[in-house]
């Protein structure tokens, strides 16, 4: 990659930010607003008509900036668009994380924006839109929340974690019994507890933070975890696929 190259994804990021910021205040104000919910691929996939505005807004803006680079966005996938990773600069966008949460102003939601190059992700910037916190981390550059560095918790006992995971949208009863599965085994640990805050994004940033030890999830999306993973290794953090084998990338 050539220094202007690289140059550039800072720039890029550098719009992330801007565009996360505008994003967020949007669903900020949509959060007052009535809401009309709708599903996706199962009744508790739920999108809602400021999901579709507030990922028209961001590719829209980036597109205008960025006329030869490519998006994969939540919506746009669920309304059809192929999920496809090239080599080129391609953006991984979920404007409201934690969709449920948006929907009953339980104050867990995000806009999560990442940016791979060459099927390597180069950034992530993830925004709290309750509290304003924006979490951002550049391959190579360290992982920051509101500007200060983070680090994930050193801990790698157990029995001394705290650790975070997500139910998803499926509820069938063999995804239920792994659920319960799943739950069990760390309960019985026994791990100091276990969360969930309905915004894998949100979650992953804590980990980033070091505010808890892991996070685990079945069925996650290249949305849900594009930016975060990038924050996460910044953060000094390993990301895992379910076979422990390193992520790929969801992508290929
Ligand atoms: C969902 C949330 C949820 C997780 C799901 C995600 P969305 O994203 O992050 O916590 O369990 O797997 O799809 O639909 O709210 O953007």
């Amino acid at each position: 990659m050539t220094s202007t190259e690289i140059k550039c994804w800072g720039e890029c990021m550098d719009v992330a930010v801007q565009i996360a910021h505008k994003a967020g205040k949007v669903v900020q104000e949509a959060v007052k607003q009535e809401k009309r919910v709708s599903s996706k691929s199962t009744p508790t996939d739920l999108v809602t008509e400021a999901d579709q505005q507030v990922e028209d807004l961001i590719i829209s803006t980036l597109r205008e900036k960025f006329p030869s680079h490519r998006f994969i966005g939540e919506e746009s996938s669920a309304a059809g668009e192929k999920c496809i990773l090239t080599d080129e600069p391609t953006w991984i966008i979920d404007p409201i994380d934690g969709t449920c949460n948006f929907v009953h102003s339980f104050p867990m939601v995000a806009v999560s924006i990442g940016f791979a190059v060459k099927k390597e992700l180069e950034f992530g910037v993830i925004y709290h839109c309750f509290d304003g916190t924006l979490y951002t981390a550049r391959r190579g550059h360290g992982a920051f929340c509101n500007g200060t560095p983070i680090q994930v918790s050193k801990e790698k006992d157990i029995s001394k974690a705290l650790i975070l995971t997500e139910i998803g949208a499926k509820r069938d009863p063999a995804t239920l019994e792994i659920f319960s599965g799943n739950m069990l085994k760390l309960l019985s640990a026994p791990a100091h507890g276990v969360r969930i805050i309905g915004s894998s994004t949100l979650a992953l940033c804590h980990i980033a933070t070091g505010a808890a030890e892991a996070y685990y999830q079945y069925g996650l999306h290249c949305w849900d975890i594009a930016a975060a993973a990038v924050i996460i290794r910044e953060a000094g953090g390993c990301v895992i696929d379910t076979s422990g084998e390193p992520w790929d990338g969801c992508f290929r």
